[in-house]
């Protein structure tokens, strides 16, 4: 619908060009807003007020004359210029009727499959593996879960790569600390990663001899010593198998196929340091090989170094993802390389994405993003710890999520078996964290709080998956297949015509989270959507209506929202519940 509104208003600009009531040469950007209040029509335009000075016009005079030259169609019921010269667009009902009708009949709920059909790399969840993950790990596997199933979901190839740190100088003193320990002993300390790293670290800040052999292993490790290998890939396996269930709880979509890790482009740094030579872009500075680059300055106005090779001849963070780059383009054909890190990280990447243009790494039609998201904080407005302090093992945080909200269902009595009850508290548990993060607009640090991401009040995975199972229960009370209806939609009553313009939106909603990788979006319109279908629901009738056309196209209303909510939901990596 906004696409072919668009449509139109091109056609009506190039044709007054064509009449040469418009200069050829005007700086046209078409864009449509949907006003707050619906009595402003479907969507309005601010077209004739940009347009009205570079064409030496009165903007409402220049309105009008977009109005006029609107081609003649269908889709438009009203067009008005309203204020200084705004232009508000009214759909036509038989629209609405139109798009419902396709998104019911449609498994994809009519969202347009995007015609360019691009390979979008993403670099999403990425831990270091020296430890176990922790609550910092949440939000880049969530959101960057959530992107890639809004990209798959509008037809884009997505490549996932979990660039997993395993590779860094702290691996030394864990390979140390393996040797000490042998069989049923080393087997036991690996089982809490977190726990092996605290003992290691002692040992290597404790013990002189220790910390020299820790030294001695990543320098055997990264020389290719083949008994250090083992022991290093036997620690990795173990850090990358607790990730894998960390993934499996959350229903995030990587697999062990995803991981490309810091060591798989180890064979290329040296050509990357080397390539940067050939182009004159290297500077030693103390021992280091560097490249300054004159957009990155200090507040001393000198430009800041990005460090590619230690003065021992070690290769940094910088290096490796230099490497990533080139092999994200060359090898994996990436039209978009979509990068969730935390947003502190910032600094690193847009040197890195200008290094790589300037050294020629990159092309210049192959988009780089660094989609950054602020910090989880504990309700002391601090990034958020344990009750001891310490930081919060992932696996624990689920643990406490899944027993909080079996304690929730039976303090309000549940109708539900003991076997219902544990799967319905694991996705509640589970909902309520990954929602609680999702909901919030990815830039911010947000607070973490247990009670209100729990409560079925709000903008909350509870109050969704309520608002679900109270949509099907609607049609379980029927024995109608209430996905094969064929009965038209009817829309009279107000509220029958909320519900029907908001699910409509889901289309541009979608869009919308895709181009600004903004989750949040997505959470705003569900809530949105369940609150118009809550008020539908109570001014009318549905099972109870006499009417055999209202009756059928309310039980297709109630059956299209629950299928958005569903088909929402799962976007953002959520299950829904038959009944809770
Ligand atoms: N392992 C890094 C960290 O934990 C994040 C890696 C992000 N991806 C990248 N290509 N640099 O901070």
């Amino acid at each position: 619908m906004k696409e072919a509104l668009e449509h139109l208003l091109a056609e009506a600009i190039a044709s007054l060009q064509s009449q040469q009531q418009l200069p050829a040469d005007l700086p046209v950007r078409i864009q449509l807003d949907r006003p707050r209040d619906k009595s402003h029509g479907d969507f309005a335009t601010n077209l004739a007020l940009l347009l009205a000075k570079p064409a030496g016009m009165n903007p409402r005079a220049l309105a009008e004359a977009i109005i006029a030259a609107i081609p003649s169609n269908s889709l438009l019921a009203k067009t008005e210029v309203a204020g200084p010269g705004f232009i508000n667009f009214t759909f036509s009902q038989q629209q609405l009727l139109d798009q419902l009708e396709r998104a019911y009949s449609d498994d994809k709920l009519a969202v347009d499959v995007a015609a360019s059909g691009k390979t979008i790399v993403i670099d999403y969840s990425s831990p270091n593996l020296a430890k176990e993950m922790h609550v910092g790990h949440l939000r880049s596997a969530i959101i960057g879960d959530a992107a890639a199933r809004v990209q798959r979901f509008i037809g884009n190839t997505v490549i996932a790569q979990n660039h997993v740190g395993d590779w860094g100088t702290q691996f030394g003193m864990l390979l140390a600390h393996m040797e000490e320990l042998e069989g049923d002993a080393m087997a036991m300390e690996l089982s809490n990663l977190e726990t092996f790293y605290k003992a290691a670290k002692k040992r290597f800040d404790d013990s002189e001899s220790f910390a020299a052999r820790a030294r001695e292993l990543v320098v055997a490790l990264q020389s290719g010593d083949a008994k250090c290998r083992a022991l290093w890939q036997q620690f990795i396996d173990v850090s990358l198998s607790h990730c894998q269930e960390v993934y499996d709880r959350l229903g995030v979509q990587l697999t062990r196929a995803d991981v490309m890790a810091e060591s798989a482009y180890n064979d290329d740094l040296a050509q990357v340091v080397a390539d940067l030579q050939a182009q004159g872009l290297l500077v030693e500075d103390q021992g280091a090989q560097c490249v300054f680059l004159d957009e990155f300055r200090n507040k001393d106005g000198d430009a800041l170094p990005v460090i590619v090779q230690k003065s021992g001849g070690g290769f940094l963070y910088a290096t490796t993802d230099l490497a990533a780059i080139r092999y994200r383009q060359n090898q994996l054909h990436a039209d978009h390389v979509m990068y969730f890190v935390d947003q502190r990280q910032g600094l690193h990447f847009q040197q890195i994405f200008t290094l790589a243009r300037k050294a020629g790494f990159v092309r210049e039609d192959v988009q780089l993003d660094h989609y950054g998201f602020g910090t989880v904080m504990g309700k002391d407005g601090r990034p958020y710890k344990s009750r001891d302090g310490g930081v919060t093992k992932l696996a624990d945080l689920l643990d406490e999520a899944e027993k909080r909200a079996l304690d929730l269902l039976q303090s309000k009595n549940s109708q539900l078996s003991a076997s219902e009850q544990q799967h319905v508290a694991k996705v509640i548990g589970i909902s309520s964290v990954k929602y609680a993060d999702l909901s919030k607009n990815r830039t911010s640090d947000y607070i973490f709080d247990w009670d209100t991401m729990l409560s079925f009040e709000g903008n909350t995975a509870p109050y969704l998956l309520y608002a679900y199972t109270r949509v099907t229960s609607v049609f379980n009370k029927t024995d109608m297949d209430a996905t094969a209806i064929s009965a038209p939609f009817v829309l009279d009553d107000e509220r029958e015509l909320a519900l029907a313009n908001l699910l409509v939106r889901f289309n541009e909603t979608v869009y919308s989270v895709a181009d600004k990788a903004m989750p949040h979006f997505l959470c705003g319109y569900l809530f949105d959507l369940a609150g118009a279908f809550s008020t539908f629901y109570e001014a009318c009738p549905i099972l109870a209506e006499a009417r055999d056309e209202v009756r059928l196209s309310r039980l297709k209303l109630a059956a299209l929202t629950a299928k958005t909510l569903k088909t929402g939901l799962s976007l953002l990596g959520i299950d829904t519940l038959e009944k809770m």
